[in-house]
């Protein structure tokens, strides 16, 4: 079932938008060599506590922190751990932001410390892909529209995009109906509607999509040891055009 909200709904959502966003401002100015993604985590949870906000990944499905961190080869859902991020290394920060009950989601890759032309430049299309599938979500399109714009910017980069995880709606609960995958073909896929909130989440690769999942039944890296970034927002689908309830 896709929830439709109200638009004092959506202004809920951007409140913890707003929360979920100077988070991220703040983690951008922390990042550097021999900071541990553990102390990142404990800030958050920290910063939330100072906001009235909670961590809903937390408990989530059994998930142990407030965020994921996921470092270089990790495409998502990395534990953040107390090995201490290193110059050239790429991590990803995710989480989910509970404020009165209503949840916005938004992740954002990292460079830490002087990184690579390489990684720099995957960081770079992999928050460009992001805002080109911002672009599509609009009223009458499809979710397919969203997906397929996704993918060709990526591929013609020169990028693989993750098939195993997606894009999702969300609202009072993380993950409604439908999903918005970040590959396959235009036109296809449930129609976006007024009041519609979706998150839109592409994680790029420099070699192959595939993933494998470490033995914690959570880290998923790429097959082949390739790079991976990701750029995520919380959107609400509105008649004047899409709007980023998680913008920075
Ligand atoms: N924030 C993630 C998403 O975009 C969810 C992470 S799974 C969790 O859907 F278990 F860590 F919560
Ligand atoms: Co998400």
């Amino acid at each position: 079932m896709i929830v439709i909200k109200t638009r004092e709904q959506i202004e809920k959502m951007r409140k913890a938008g707003e929360i979920l966003a100077a988070c991220h401002r703040e983690i951008a100015g922390m990042i550097r060599p021999g900071l541990t993604p553990l102390e990142i985590d404990k800030f958050v949870e920290r910063f939330l506590a100072e906001h009235g906000a909670t961590p809903e990944q937390k408990g989530y499905h059994g998930y142990p922190f407030a965020t994921c961190a996921s470092v270089n080869d990790v495409i998502c859902h990395g534990f953040p751990d107390e090995r201490p991020l290193k110059n050239g290394d790429i991590v990803t920060i995710d989480m989910v932001v509970n404020l009165d009950g209503w949840l916005a989601d938004s992740a954002w890759s990292y460079a830490v410390g002087e990184i690579s032309p390489e990684a720099d430049k995957l960081l770079r299309v992999a928050k460009e892909a992001l805002y080109i599938g911002i672009e599509k979500a609009v009223v009458d399109n499809r979710i397919g529209d969203i997906s397929h714009a996704v993918q060709k910017f990526a591929e013609e980069q020169g990028y693989s995009v993750v098939r195993e995880f997606v894009g999702h709606a969300i609202g009072q609960k993380m993950h409604e109906e439908p999903q918005v995958p970040h590959y396959g073909p235009a036109g296809k896929g449930p129609r976006l509607k007024e009041g519609m909130v979706i998150t839109i989440e592409p994680m790029l690769n420099t070699g192959v999509w595939q993933s494998k999942l470490d033995a914690d039944g959570w880290t998923a890296r790429t097959a082949d040891g390739g790079l991976s970034a990701q750029y995520e927002h919380t959107i609400a689908i509105l008649p004047e055009g899409p709007l980023i309830l998680t913008q920075q």
